[in-house]
């Protein structure tokens, strides 16, 4: 273990409430290595990341500092950044990563041939309860364990980056990762603070991307007709469907939209939508039994007479996220325009 070292744990030196927790290994300590070990640390588990290259090894030490100062700036971690690194160590090989590790959350670069060859290895050295987890954006867990004997422990976990900053993190099995895994996968991402979500087939982009690529989409044909510019539309999210998303989703958005939710609104709506999927191509009608579906989970989760009360809540959490970026984040458009005529 190099010169920054700290995989064990260290009775008395720490909080209370996090440690010490099991050891997790990292393997390929980028970007999203880096801020993997961060959001482990900080939830009390020692962490050993293995990087194959020396110059990311010296780096990482720096970079894990600076990020945890600005989170202690901001107050999002209680505590001292110099004991949520002492929980830090780095490597250059796989086995010494993996002492003790329960988890093992894979990090190298998007290739298949990169990718298989980490966990042909990691199979070979890990217990069959360690949890084998690929970062990978795009690849399916099904083809990095293809043929492997260690594929029943093998899952993909994305996050969103950093995943320091955005807690989701999707969590896509293949036919044969056993159950068992499964569940202790969500246990733990949710342990260490993530919104663990588990998508039950291999689909491309999982959910997070084919969300993004849905807007995006459509973002670019408005360009390319001539709709509107690029800032246009990006203000449009911004100071639109961004500020309410940014604590609801597309579905519970909708739902305190329409008196009567969301069967009310798809009502209204739906053939307006489906005109609009038409014109680019796409066939993806909401079907009464598909609207039934949708409104029997929405009202699993909210009744109809609470409501009022939730639209009321999004109120407040509209206010309270404008008072947050006021003055510091950006301003809206007509924020901007104000300060223009104050100058
Ligand atoms: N960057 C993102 O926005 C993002 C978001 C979600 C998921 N991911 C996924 O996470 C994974 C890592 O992405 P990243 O952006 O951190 O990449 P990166 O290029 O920043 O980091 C990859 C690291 O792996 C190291 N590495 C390369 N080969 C190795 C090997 N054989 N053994 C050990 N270390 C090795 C490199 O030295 C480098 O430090 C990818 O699968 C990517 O698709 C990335």
């Amino acid at each position: 273990m190099s010169e920054f070292p700290l995989a064990g744990p260290r009775r008395g030196t720490a909080s209370r409430t996090t440690y010490p927790r099991a050891p997790v290994a990292v393997v390929g300590g980028g970007s999203i290595g880096v801020a993997f070990a961060l959001v482990f640390a900080k939830a009390g588990h020692s962490v050993t990341i293995m990087d194959a290259d020396p110059q990311r090894r010296e780096a990482i030490p720096h970079e894990l500092r600076a990020k945890l100062e600005l989170l202690s700036a901001s107050g999002l971690t209680a505590e001292e950044p110099d004991r949520i690194i002492r929980r830090v160590g780095i490597t250059s090989t796989v086995r010494e990563a993996l002492s003790g590790a329960i988890l093992v959350q894979e990090c190298v670069p998007e290739r298949l041939d990169v990718k298989r060859r980490i966990f042909s290895e990691l199979g070979d050295l890990t217990a069959p309860e360690c949890i084998l987890a690929s970062s990978s954006s795009a690849i399916p867990a099904s083809r990095i364990a293809a043929e492997m004997d260690c594929d029943d422990r093998i899952i993909v976990a994305h996050p969103g980056n950093p995943p320091f900053l955005l807690p989701i993190i999707e969590l896509v099995p293949t036919e044969n990762t056993r159950s068992d895994i499964l569940e202790k996968s969500r246990a733990l991402y949710a342990g260490a603070g993530m919104s663990p979500v588990i998508v039950e087939r291999e689909v491309e982009g999982f959910l997070f991307n084919r969300l993004q690529g849905a807007v995006l989409r459509e973002a670019y044909a408005l360009v390319r007709d001539g709709v509107a510019t690029v800032e246009d539309i990006d203000t449009v999210m911004r100071d639109g469907l961004g500020r309410r998303w940014s604590f609801m989703g597309p579905f519970e958005t909708v739902d305190l939209n329409t008196h009567g939710g969301i069967s009310a609104h798809a009502e209204k709506m739906g053939p307006a939508y489906e005109r609009m999927g038409a014109e680019r191509g796409q066939h993806d009608p909401w079907t009464p039994d598909l609207v039934a579906e949708v409104n029997r989970q929405r009202r699993s989760v909210l009744a109809l007479e609470d409501w009022e009360d939730r639209v009321a809540w999004r109120d407040r959490r509209l206010i309270d996220l404008i008072t947050a970026i006021s003055g510091t984040a950006t301003p809206s458009t007509q924020e901007r325009e104000h300060e223009s005529t104050e100058r």
